[in-house]
């Protein structure tokens, strides 16, 4: 089949376990023309190929990130092509629970080696998916230009990768700061196990509750959907302009949030004093979902209601800070439920485990005028509501992976 040479190549690397299915699916639907004349997905993990990769300009690859031969091979087009036009680079550490120098080997590490190979061979663009790993302000929508604060580990070398992309010399950077992801297939985040969870207290008919008093704490969400849209129309946006005229039109400082002592230590990372500049673009919904409407949408569309702890029982709660008992019912009532599916379901993705970072509090406001005002980005799925919710169970059920029980 011949390269369609109108369009551009691109490569995805990583987010197998977050955003780059629904990329793949975007740029090269099933029903109709594809956006790209070729698609390489380079991830460590090994895939059962999802339907999209049986398709013959999709290729999938896997490799080792951290292995710098390995991503220049993987830079290299296939026989008769000519070079990659976009990079799409989902790569990062979305796990909280594992080291920091874990944290800056997978995150910072592996998007350091992208990002110069990339810049080497003067790709078009370079978008970079950031993870809502902040604290905002409650009461105000963080713009692009606000300092925001990174949270944890996870939060810091998440942010301090976007110092380093940014001061890459040449690189066509485009970065897409996004809410709290969920959709169709996407098995990791905030929003997923709130559904999870929310489904096993409908099942056990009582109320799922929070810990976290009822404020208005932003928690801004995004389908995945509008993931793939907004990358796509990034990469388009800055291959137009290129980077200087796109940190013209978009270009923000991004501030230091790191220890000052790790300069020395890690490869790549910028002095606390230096401020680089690039174009970023919050992408969250318009629905300004927060932990409340949060909870409401999820545990209605289940049968159930959303409630508070009590102050002592919260209080109870946060000092025992004992994971494995807040987590008991929902596991239990979860497996029970996958029992009693017809058929049984002995294998899935989905957990309702709440790890440490689900069960914290978070607070992450975008405002997302910028996109849709300098990019022309218009959202595919501005709501978070039943109908978007009941998409993502009904997919999961027709894959054998959500429990199907009889109604009585
Ligand atoms: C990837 O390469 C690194 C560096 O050589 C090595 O330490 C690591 O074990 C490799 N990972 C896998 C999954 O092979
Ligand atoms: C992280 O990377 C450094 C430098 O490549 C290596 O020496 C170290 O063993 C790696 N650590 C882990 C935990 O992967």
């Amino acid at each position: 089949m011949a390269a369609d040479s109108s369009k551009p190549s691109v490569l995805i690397f990583g987010g197998l376990n977050t955003c780059s299915r629904a990329l793949a699916s975007f740029l090269v639907p099933l029903h109709s023309d594809p956006l790209v004349s070729y698609l390489r997905i380079v991830d460590k993990y090994s895939v059962h190929p999802p339907t999209t990769l049986e398709i013959p300009i999709v290729e999938y690859r896997q490799a080792n990130l951290t292995v710098p031969a390995a991503i220049q091979a993987a830079f290299d087009p296939p026989e008769g092509n000519t070079a990659f036009d976009y990079v799409f680079d989902f790569t990062g550490e979305v796990r909280n629970d594992r080291s920091e120098t874990i944290q800056i080997n997978t995150t910072f590490a592996v998007s350091r080696l992208l990002a110069l190979e990339a810049s080497k061979r003067q790709v078009k663009s370079y978008v970079r998916i950031q993870q809502p790993f902040y604290e905002t302000s409650a009461k105000n929508a963080a713009s692009e230009k606000d300092d925001i604060k990174p949270v944890e580990a996870m939060g810091i070398w998440w942010h301090e990768t976007l110092r380093m992309l940014a001061s890459i010399e040449g690189l066509n950077l485009v970065i897409l700061r996004i809410g709290f992801v969920y959709g169709p297939y996407t098995d990791f985040g905030n929003v997923i196990s709130a559904i999870t969870v929310a489904s096993v207290y409908g099942y056990m008919q009582k109320p799922m509750k929070s810990m976290w008093s009822p404020g208005k704490n932003p928690t801004n969400t995004i389908h995945v959907e509008d993931v793939a849209g907004g990358a796509w129309a990034c990469a388009n946006w800055v291959a137009n302009h290129g980077r200087k005229k796109a940190d013209e039109l978009a270009g923000v400082p991004i501030p230091f949030h790191n220890d000052k002592t790790k300069v020395k230590e890690v490869e790549g990372m910028l002095p606390h004093d230096e401020k680089p500049v690039a174009p970023i673009f919050n992408l969250v919904d318009d629905s300004n979902s927060t932990l409340v409407s949060t909870g409401q949408i999820v545990s209605s569309f289940f049968g159930t209601t959303f409630e508070f702890f009590n102050l002592i029982e919260s209080t109870v709660f946060k000092l025992l800070d004992d994971l494995e008992d807040i987590n008991e019912h929902h596991v239990e009532g979860w497996t029970e439920m996958l029992s009693k599916s017809v058929p049984p379901i002995t294998n899935t993705p989905i957990s309702a485990y709440m790890d440490k970072y689900t069960l914290e509090k978070h607070v992450v406001g975008f405002d997302n005028s910028k996109i849709k005002q300098i990019v022309g980005y218009k959202l595919l799925r501005p709501d978070f509501n039943h109908a978007n919710i009941k998409e993502v169970v009904d997919k999961w059920k027709a894959e054998g992976a959500w429990p199907n029980i009889p109604s009585t």
